[in-house]
């Protein structure tokens, strides 16, 4: 490089190389392309996943690095990363269905996925059916020639309602349906879709993956490598790949899932427990309480039941607007899956998009409020949630 003038030598930098040791974090590579010595090789990396790296929408080496651990986590083949959890489901869908097609989902979904549901059907020409998520006669009825593709949540936002896996992914699988399954809320940790039967698993890895609250993320992980390929193909063409410092925030994030996924086990079962008895709260929707409608298909499908419930306040909208604004450690705000406890109100806000009808058939109430646990010690947050209930 000695032989070049400043102006070149400051933009050909040399590389460091790493020789007789490794790093032990995952390098950020955040570059947006590749260089290459053979151009055949760079052609050739263009047009399958495992080839080289060439271009950040097709792959890179710090984005692969996750796509690999979650792959790994859940049982799969191969996975997808995106820029976000919606990023990678409406790859999914948008790779997978085609207009005249017919999508069977289960009633109670996040409200974003609810809503491209609703664009699939306006905008898109596909139609939607809804069924419940432990329902396989339902699904069974409901398929037609047309019918493509099954969607689920292992547990669904917000009322935490657990889907059957096992039953509707093997009835999906008889009727020749592709099923696809939103594991966020569980986490491979809790549930591993893919050992039940689904096809592709997806996740908002903005959650309990990277579990920070500090970066958004997508991942929709394959069963099997034929299915991987398309979607791969579908994914380099519409383009919702992520940055590789938000896959290396994710990446870092995920070294403590376990913990993290413990500890927000049990702080979300001593307060769904504890705002049961208390006689400000007319009911708790968490998966581990016996009276939750999902109480016994999640005691077969899950060793804990999740960081996140829902209560209804007995003085309905306006104790729960009350509750709101009373809470002084945990925060009002969007997401879940993160270190700090948040608590929001999904009829004005997650599931906004949803009608009055729609709210009362997912069983959202007025007053309804849902609270991401996060990691703090319990008796602060329980001492911070007695206040607000006073
Ligand atoms: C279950 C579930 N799936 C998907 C998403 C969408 O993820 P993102 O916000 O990363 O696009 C969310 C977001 O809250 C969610 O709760």
């Amino acid at each position: 490089m000695t032989e070049y003038r400043p102006e070149t030598r400051a933009v050909h930098v040399p590389h460091p190389v790493v020789e007789g040791s490794r790093p032990i974090s995952v390098p950020i590579y955040q570059t947006s392309g590749f260089a290459f010595d053979d151009p055949a090789v760079m052609a050739e990396g263009m047009t399958a996943p495992d080839g080289a790296y060439v271009y950040g929408r097709y792959s890179n080496p710090t984005v692969r690095a996750l796509e690999e651990a979650v792959a790994g986590l859940e049982g799969g083949v191969a996975a997808v990363a995106a820029g976000s959890g919606m990023g990678a489901i409406n790859t999914v869908l948008l790779g997978l269905l085609k207009p005249g097609d017919h999508l069977i989902a289960q009633r109670a979904l996040y409200g974003g996925t609810a809503a491209m549901l609703n664009e699939l059907v306006a905008r898109f020409g596909v139609e939607v059916s809804y069924v419940p998520e432990h329902d396989p006669a339902a699904l069974r009825a409901a398929a037609r020639p047309e019918t493509k593709l099954v969607y689920l949540e292992t547990i669904a936002n917000p009322m935490c309602r657990v889907a059957d896996l096992p039953a509707m992914c093997a009835t999906a699988r008889e009727l020749g349906l592709v099923s696809v399954v939103d594991n966020t809320f569980a986490t491979p940790l809790l549930c591993r879709p893919i050992e039940h039967g689904a096809d592709v698993v997806v996740h908002s890895t903005t959650k309990y993956l990277s579990g920070h609250s500090d970066v958004l993320g997508g991942m929709a992980v394959f069963a099997d490598d034929a299915l991987y390929r398309k979607l791969w193909h579908f994914a380099v063409e519409l383009g919702p790949s992520p940055d590789p410092f938000a896959a290396w925030l994710t990446l870092r994030g995920m070294q403590t899932l376990a913990l993290r996924m413990e500890r927000h086990c049990g702080n979300a079962r001593l307060l769904a427990t504890r705002l049961a008895g208390h006689p400000a709260v007319a009911a708790v929707h968490w998966p581990g309480l016996p009276t939750h409608p999902s109480y016994e298909v999640a005691g077969k499908l899950l060793p804990d039941f999740g960081g996140v419930f829902s209560f209804d306040l007995a003085g309905g909208r306006a104790a729960g607007e009350r509750f709101m604004r009373s809470v002084r450690l945990a925060l009002v705000a969007p997401s879940l899956g993160g270190v700090e406890t948040l608590i929001l109100h999904p009829a004005t806000t997650s599931h906004r998009s949803l009608g009055p009808d729609e709210l009362a058939r997912h069983g959202i109430g007025e007053g309804t409020v849902r609270v991401a646990v996060g990691i703090e010690h319990p008796e602060d947050l329980w001492a911070d949630f007695e206040q607000a209930l006073a």
